[in-house]
This record gives structure tokens, C-alpha cells and sequence, in this order.
């Protein structure tokens, strides 16, 4: 009984995966390569329209989490300075990155955008175009 959930299992990822490589010849699936790994993100087309939507309501001037923690992200260059204490992207490394540790719930504590509940978090479409963008180097692209 078992084996043949671990069977059934199987076949069933298998499907899926084959599901997921006829979608890459379609639009739709070209927009989820895109966030999956292939192609590169843009600051400009990807990133801001995310933090325009979910962060800036705080982390432009006169925001809650602008004034609390110094962290401006109406730029690149405000978002690149961090907040009073330092630098919250670090280019290349989304693991250790404040900016996008703090959009999942594995960080005691603090998670953004500020104010969700335990399982309120970020659409997980954006955190990885997040990851990806500061996993490709935090470019001004
Ligand atoms: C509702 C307001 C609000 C929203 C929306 C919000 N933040 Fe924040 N953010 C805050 C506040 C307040 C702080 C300061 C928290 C503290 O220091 O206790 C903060 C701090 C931060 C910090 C610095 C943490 C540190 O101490 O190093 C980062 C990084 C951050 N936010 C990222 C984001 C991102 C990314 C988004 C959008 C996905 C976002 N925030 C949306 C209010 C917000």
C-alpha cells in the first residue's frame, strides 16, 4: 500500500513536470520560466512594480517604516543605501539579504511588508522574482 503511494506519487510529479515543459512554449509559460530561473529580472519592469504595490506605502519618506527604519525604496539607489544601520541587499546572496529574508515567515519576529499575520506573506511569484533579482546582482537594469 505504501509503495504504491509512493508510486502513484511519482508518476504524478512526472506529469507535472512534463505539464510544466509543454507549457515553456507558451506565453504563459515563457512569464513562469521567468520567474523560475530562466531570463533575466529587470529592476526596472519586475522589482519596482512589486515594491510600488506591497512597500512603499511605509518605506518612502514620511512612511512608517521609512521613519523607523531609514530603508527608502521610491530608488535604487535608496533601496542599494539600506536603512540606518547598513545595507539590506547584498548583491548575489538572497539568503543572507534583509530585503528578502524578511518576506518569508523563517525570521522570528519581523517579516514584510509589515503588519501580516503568520500566514499572510508576499505572493511567492514575487518573493522569487525578488530572490532572483538580488541572486543575479541587485542590478539597476
Ligand atoms: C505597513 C508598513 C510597511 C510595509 C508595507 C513594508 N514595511 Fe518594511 N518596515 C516597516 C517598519 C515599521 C520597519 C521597521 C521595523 C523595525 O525596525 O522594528 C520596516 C523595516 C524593513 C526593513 C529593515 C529591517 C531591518 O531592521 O534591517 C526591510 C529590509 C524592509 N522593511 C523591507 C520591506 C519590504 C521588502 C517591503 C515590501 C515587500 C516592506 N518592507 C513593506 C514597515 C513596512
Amino acid at each position: 500500500m505504501k509503495i504504491r503511494m509512493l508510486l502513484g506519487g511519482a508518476m504524478l510529479s512526472m506529469l507535472t513536470l512534463n505539464a510544466w515543459a509543454a507549457n515553456e512554449s507558451t506565453a504563459a509559460g515563457q512569464a513562469a520560466a521567468s520567474a523560475l530561473g530562466s531570463g533575466e529580472v529587470s529592476f526596472k519592469n519586475d522589482v519596482q512594480p512589486i515594491l510600488h504595490d506591497y512597500c512603499l506605502s511605509c518605506h518612502s519618506p514620511g512612511g512608517k517604516g521609512f521613519l523607523k527604519s531609514g530603508l527608502d525604496m521610491t530608488s535604487y539607489e535608496g533601496l542599494m543605501k539600506g536603512t540606518q544601520f547598513g545595507p539590506v541587499v547584498l548583491p548575489g546572496n538572497s539568503e543572507e539579504s534583509t530585503f528578502t529574508k524578511l518576506l518569508t515567515g523563517t525570521n522570528k519576529g519581523l517579516k514584510m511588508p509589515f503588519g501580516l499575520n503568520a500566514a499572510g506573506t508576499l505572493d511567492r511569484q514575487y518573493i522569487l522574482t525578488l530572490r532572483r533579482w538580488v541572486k543575479q546582482g541587485a542590478k539597476n537594469n
